[in-house]
């Protein structure tokens, strides 16, 4: 178990972290979403002991993350941290070293993630003289070749292409089902949703909603309902107690109700229009449910 355990941090006045707390089970990926700036990075930073936490911390089956325990921790910072001078296939087996490799470990992991990550005719090329992406590539693939028992990844999606985003979770999945526990944040919520076991949405300085994603969506399903109803006028809904028509089209209705509202009443006023071809709770997406989360309420209210 990874257990982050409520942390706080304040930059000045800033009070950026303010008890943050979950934790990432063995062989599960956890995607850690929140807006800019919601201190997702100075979470990561805490966790490698990059930034000092103010309170709580940071443990790995029960012990407080420690030097030897970060050695073997995967971590790919925000700021990309490599030598640009140095040849692709050296800096990856250099940090492969630096995790506790043995030399032809150490060059074999290098080749083998090198060419995993794609790589393989960049192997002889100093890093500077890499495309953006490819430079990614290579922080990756420093992150992945020290055979690490957990991975932190800060943005690792980002700057890759379709090609790239592929391989990169091809490998984070392979790892998980090798039982390392996988933390990385992303604003590209379709692939969270597709690669994450488990999400946890930073707001506010606290985790404002986290867990499955379906269990998430199936939490708040029981708000908005999609109504199809083909002959009825247009603006039917509108005037129904308790409910707020979200989007009207073509009588393809989405309307939001409010806690208490009788669903049965909402399914009589749309019979009386003719046909009901759809009635049903419809589950929100994952950028609904971010938005919702991000949108504090006092915020909302003022
Ligand atoms: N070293 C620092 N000194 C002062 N403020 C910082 C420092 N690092 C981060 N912050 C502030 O902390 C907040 C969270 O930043 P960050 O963790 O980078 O967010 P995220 O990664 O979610 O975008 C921001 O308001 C940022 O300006
Ligand atoms: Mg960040």
């Amino acid at each position: 178990m990874l257990e982050f355990d409520g942390l706080h941090k304040s930059y000045g006045d800033n009070r950026v972290l303010q008890g943050v707390a979950f934790t990432v089970a063995p062989g599960s990926m956890f995607g850690f979403c929140g807006a800019n700036g919601a201190g997702k990075t100075t979470t990561m930073r805490i966790a490698m002991g990059l930034a000092l936490a103010d309170a709580g911390e940071v443990r790995w089956y029960g012990r407080p993350l420690d030097t030897a325990v970060r050695r073997r921790i995967g971590y790919m910072p925000e700021e990309r941290g490599l030598y640009p001078k140095m040849r692709v296939a050296e800096q990856v087996t250099y940090f492969a070293r630096l995790h506790g490799l043995d030399a032809p470990a150490a060059s074999r992991a290098a080749a083998e993630w090198t060419e995993r990550l794609g790589l393989a005719e960049r192997r002889g090329d100093r890093v500077e003289k890499l495309s953006l992406g490819n430079q990614q590539r290579v922080q990756l693939a420093t992150a992945l070749a020290g055979r690490p028992a957990v991975l932190i990844l800060d943005e690792p999606f980002s700057g890759l292409d379709p090609v790239g985003v592929d391989s990169l979770a091809e490998a984070l999945l392979e790892q998980c089902r090798q039982g390392v526990p996988v933390v990385f944040s992303s604003h590209q919520l379709d692939l969270v949703e597709r690669l994450c076991d488990s999400v946890g949405i930073l707001a506010r300085g606290r985790i404002v909603a986290s867990g499955p994603v379906p269990e998430l969506r199936r939490r708040e399903a029981g708000r908005v309902l999609r109504v199809v109803v083909p002959d009825a006028p247009h603006g039917w809904a509108a005037g129904l107690p308790g409910v707020r028509v979200v989007s009207e089209q073509a009588g393809d209705t989405l309307l939001a109700l409010d806690p208490g509202t009788d669903d049965q009443a909402v399914l009589a006023a749309a019979l009386r229009t003719g046909r009901v071809t759809h009635f049903g709770w419809r589950e929100p997406t994952l950028v609904e449910l971010f938005r919702d989360a991000v949108a504090a309420p006092a915020e909302v209210a003022a």
